[in-house]
């Protein structure tokens, strides 16, 4: 007996409601189908499928931009073993101050691990190599304007937007800010992220998708394999300020406004 009116549930019942589920996929956004269940994550990454900066598109509008089977996509999505209970928090019900310090500790901790470590790599690899392969200029110039506009946008994260988004987890009236709505930084971020992930686009093109040639030397391949760990981190980064920590700062802001108004 498991299902809502307490039926048995027969194999009609079992495909009948695997259907229901499958084609509510269909329409859910990808940012919220990440924020519900983390593992998906891999799923989208595996089609080359954007979910943080493009989150907010429905699975069906994704798979058609990357032009691949929606159907394949949905299979593999509902083959995910059930790890329950092994999964991350569930970000979409924890504390917003929760969520935002996790974002700093773990994903800005790592930017700030890693730009620099890249950044000289970068410019090694393109002192050295650069006369072979023109292109080691131009991945040193992009890395260096990304790693300068990422050093920007989270500074502003960690000094304005992130501890306005902590004191509205617990305050109980309106606070007053310089910005007006917290919409307005958002969009701004947003803007960021977006621009963000076109550099990313760029060196994965100008590294046939940070794939190193056979006679790469081991400062060139540590290069691009540090730029794919950077773009799956940066995914998942995104992906959670776009798709669960901004959307849950607007509600709650909101929701303050509301009550201050009654
Ligand atoms: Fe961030
Ligand atoms: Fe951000």
């Amino acid at each position: 007996m498991c299902c809502e009116k307490q039926e048995p549930c027969t194999p009609r019942h079992l495909e009948t409601a695997s259907r229901r589920e499958s084609e509510s996929l269909d329409e859910k956004s990808i940012g919220l189908m990440v924020a519900e269940e983390p593992r998906r994550a891999a799923v989208f990454e595996s089609f080359a499928i954007d979910y943080c900066c493009g989150g907010k598109r429905t699975l069906a509008q994704a798979c058609e931009n990357a032009g691949v089977s929606i159907a394949i996509v949905k299979s593999a999505i509902e083959e995910l073993p059930d790890l329950s209970g092994e999964a991350e928090p569930n970000w979409l019900q924890a504390d917003l101050k929760e969520l935002a310090c996790h974002i700093e500790n773990t994903h800005h901790a790592f930017l700030k691990k890693e730009l620099p470590r890249l950044k000289l790599l970068s410019e090694k690899v393109a002192a050295v190599h650069g006369s072979k392969d023109e292109r080691l200029i131009k991945v040193r110039e992009v890395f260096a304007a990304l790693k300068e506009e990422l050093e920007e946008h989270t500074l502003k994260e960690e000094r304005v937007l992130f501890p306005y988004i902590c004191a509205l987890a617990s305050a109980r009236a309106p606070i007053p800010v310089p910005f007006g709505t917290v919409a307005n930084p958002v969009r701004c971020m947003e803007a960021e992220h977006d621009e963000a992930g076109n550099a990313l686009s760029r060196l994965r093109e100008l590294t046939d998708s940070f794939q190193a040639p056979a006679s790469a030397c081991a400062s060139w391949t540590a290069l691009l394999a540090g730029f794919a760990a950077l773009e799956q981190d940066l995914h998942r980064h995104i992906h959670k300020e776009n798709s669960i920590l901004f959307p849950r700062a607007v509600v709650a802001e909101e929701a303050l406004m509301r009550n201050a108004v009654h």
